[in-house]
């Protein structure tokens, strides 16, 4: 995979002459190996797909790349290939406007689950439909599991080489002990021990050569370095992680042929910085020598976590958003106006500094299918058709999670309705005593809907969401479960049978205590629901209520970052994740998140909101789920256990919002 003539002789320079030794120590040579955050001789990439949902319709379609291409949702554009980039056109453009500007755009719609219908589907006319319609991102889903994969497979196993999934289009890649293995390879002097058994002792310095950046983009260096000076071992490690992620991408077009773009740096925000720098099917190079030159042509604002509120204050608090401007400032001054912790952390996230770890993150914990409403909804009806969909979009990403095979499967199925400011959410335990199927969980979200209906001020909805959280590793050996629990094809000819909303077909019914629950609610013409839903009078009057517009991220990534926010997960200080969202100082029609730095339609920002509430909802369900899991177990098998929170704030970050494992700020969504 790497070209062997990696260095290529040169004369040799007075500068090595006068410095015969490595900037670099043993120790710091050691900690690359076990690609410790602090080393100043780390590795890290971030890939990430051009144009990438435009991408997958042009493989998907067989396109070929010089034709422009946007992807439709409704009647907005949510991609744009470069051909069509190169009309002139964006996210913004209406698709009128798209169609002047490039005559020969082609517009592919994105698949949508239709209600009633088993699976989703690039329809026709669902451009149409977006009243009896729901966006499935999962082709994209799909590509990018398939990307992920060919990476993975392209690199040696963890811990070797460490791959962070960072959203449905990129990744990162901590290349520090791979990149550590060929350095020893091709440089045998750097496998001594040190002189005199110190580990502080410099190393030697590497041969004085030219490197071969290939077809790299080289950020120019800082003014304080120049290209005669020779390279010391954090180039040559550049160097080489470069080889590696070139061929990592040329193996990803020639296995898949998608292009995408790449940075390569000693740190996840410059490698993240690096593979926006440009764009298409390029890469980007900062080498250590380069930060901060690198880095002071930006504006602060556009660094992760300070496009929101917070770059707003340090703004007003400096008179200033550059970061050259910035860099002036002692950091006693910075701590002493926006507190110690935040102070510090931006005194070095200026200077280039992030010590967040590549965090190979492979399990799904929890699931979440959403839609919110514009306008709001008002019949419970309604309501059920949209749960039914949900739960067919869920159940779908269950079974390639191998739900079926019991290979894992959540214990909670999560409700959350909004009305007006107040979000309630309900859950109840997924019995695991039953089969899980589209019925079961059907049937527990209908229950839980009718808990939200029974205690009034359900309507208007403007937004629902189901999601699943407490994943199980699959019990085996348990001859109780294996009685039910069927493998393979069985269990997914069973899951087709059962996706008829017949009754007869199901095997099983609802728990009695949960049908008594539902009765004395009075609303039992919920579990007819599933038929009803289907056709009948209401379908018009019912029209009206779907005027409302699909969450484009809702299902955006199996992970939990939505779009563009590929940084959210890093450990950065608690103020930030506190930050409210601001509006971006150059284009008045967007904002940036300041919770995940994602840009954004200012028109998006409900959704978007809506999107971080039910996730931290999501969250401490996930956590009361943790400590209650106990007491739910006695309730058992009512498996309607339910916890209602009311948060009265409506938008924005619940109270409670419960704290993430180290290193990952928060829970992940399928
Ligand atoms: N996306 C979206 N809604 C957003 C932002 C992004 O649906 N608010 C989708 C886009 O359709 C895109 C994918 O998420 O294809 C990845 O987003 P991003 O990497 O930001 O953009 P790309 O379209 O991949 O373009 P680029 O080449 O600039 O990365
Ligand atoms: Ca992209
Ligand atoms: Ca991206």
């Amino acid at each position: 995979m790497s070209s062997p003539n990696l260095l290529e002789s040169s004369p040799v320079s007075l500068s090595s002459q006068r410095r015969r030794k490595s900037a670099f120590t043993y120790r710091q040579l050691a900690q690359l190996a076990t690609s410790t955050t602090s080393c100043p001789l780390r590795v890290i990439a971030h890939i990430d797909l051009d144009a990438f949902y435009a991408q997958c319709e042009m493989v998907r379609l067989d396109i070929p790349p010089d034709k422009p291409l946007a992807v439709q949702q409704w009647q907005g554009l949510i991609a744009i290939n470069y051909p069509a980039r190169a009309f002139g056109l964006n996210r913004h453009v209406t698709i009128t406007e798209a169609i002047k500007q490039c005559p020969d755009l082609i517009m592919q719609h994105v698949a949508t689950w239709k209600e009633g219908d088993e699976k989703w589907a690039y329809h026709e006319d669902s451009f149409k439909n977006m009243a009896t319609h729901k966006v499935s991102l999962d082709p994209y889903r799909l590509e990018s599991r398939r990307i992920l994969a060919t990476i993975k497979e392209h690199l040696p196993a963890a811990p070797i080489s460490k791959v962070e999934k960072a959203s449905i289009d990129e990744v990162f890649l901590d290349l520090s002990t791979h990149v550590h293995g060929i350095m020893l390879e091709r440089f045998p002097e750097l496998k001594g021990p040190p002189p005199y058994d110190d580990p502080t002792e410099q190393l030697p310095r590497p041969p004085t050569t030219a490197l071969e950046w290939q077809t790299d983009a080289l950020v120019d260096l800082d003014s304080t370095e120049t290209e005669d000076d020779d390279p010391d071992w954090d180039d040559v490690a550049m160097v080489i992680a470069s080889e590696i992620v070139r061929s990592v991408r040329a193996k990803i077009f020639e296995a898949l042929k998608y292009t995408c773009s790449a940075g390569v740096a000693r740190n996840k925000m410059l490698a993240k910085l690096g593979s926006a720098h440009k764009k298409p099917n390029q890469q980007t190079i900062i080498r250590n020598r380069a930060v901060h030159h690198f880095l002071s042509d930006f504006k602060f604002t556009k660094i992760r976590n300070l496009g929101g509120k917070l770059g707003d204050e340090i703004v007003a608090a400096f008179s200033t958003d550059t970061v050259k401007d910035l860099l002036e400032v002692p950091v006693e001054q910075l701590k002493k106006k926006i507190g110690d912790d935040t102070g510090t952390w931006l005194y070095n996230i200026i200077r280039g500094e992030d010590h967040s770890e590549v965090n190979p993150r492979t399990q799904i914990k929890s699931m979440l299918s959403a839609k919110s409403f514009r306008p709001s909804i008002n019949t419970l009806d309604t309501a059920v058709r949209w749960i039914r969909i949900f739960v067919a979009d869920i159940f779908s990403r269950l079974v390639e999670e191998g739900v079926l095979e019991n290979k894992r499967r959540p214990k909670t199925l999560n409700l959350y309705h909004r009305q007006g400011a107040q979000t309630r959410s309900k859950s109840a335990s997924i019995p695991m005593g039953r089969a899980m199927d589209e019925t079961l969980l059907f049937d527990i979200a209908k229950g839980l809907l009718a808990q939200v209906v029974s205690e009034g001020r359900a309507w208007p909805c403007a937004n629902l969401s189901l999601s699943v959280s407490g994943f199980e590793e699959g019990v085996t050996g348990n001859k109780g479960i294996g009685g039910f629990l069927l493998r393979g094809d069985e269990a997914k000819a069973i899951s087709a049978a059962v996706r008829e909303p017949s009754e007869v077909r199901n095997p099983e019914t609802p728990p009695p205590s949960k049908r008594r629950r539902v009765e004395e609610s009075g609303i039992q013409r919920f579990f007819g629901a599933r038929q009803e839903s289907s056709g009948g009078n209401s379908e018009r009057e019912e029209q009206q209520d779907f005027h409302m517009k699909d969450e484009i991220r809702e299902a955006h990534s199996p992970f939990d970052v939505p779009p563009s926010a590929q940084l959210a997960s890093d450990d950065t200080p608690k103020a930030h994740a506190e930050m409210q969202s601001g509006h971006s100082d150059d284009d008045p029609s967007r904002y940036t998140c300041s919770r995940c730095n994602s840009t954004l339609l200012v028109t998006e920002q409900g959704e978007h909101d809506d999107w971080h509430f039910a996730k931290d909802l999501a969250a401490d369900l996930a956590a009361e789920e943790r400590t209650n899991t106990a007491a739910r177990e006695q309730s058992r098998p009512a498996s309607i256990s339910l916890s209602t929170q009311p948060k009265g704030k409506g938008r924005g970050r619940p109270p409670n919002v419960v704290k993430a494992e180290k290193g990952q700020k928060k829970l992940q969504f399928g």
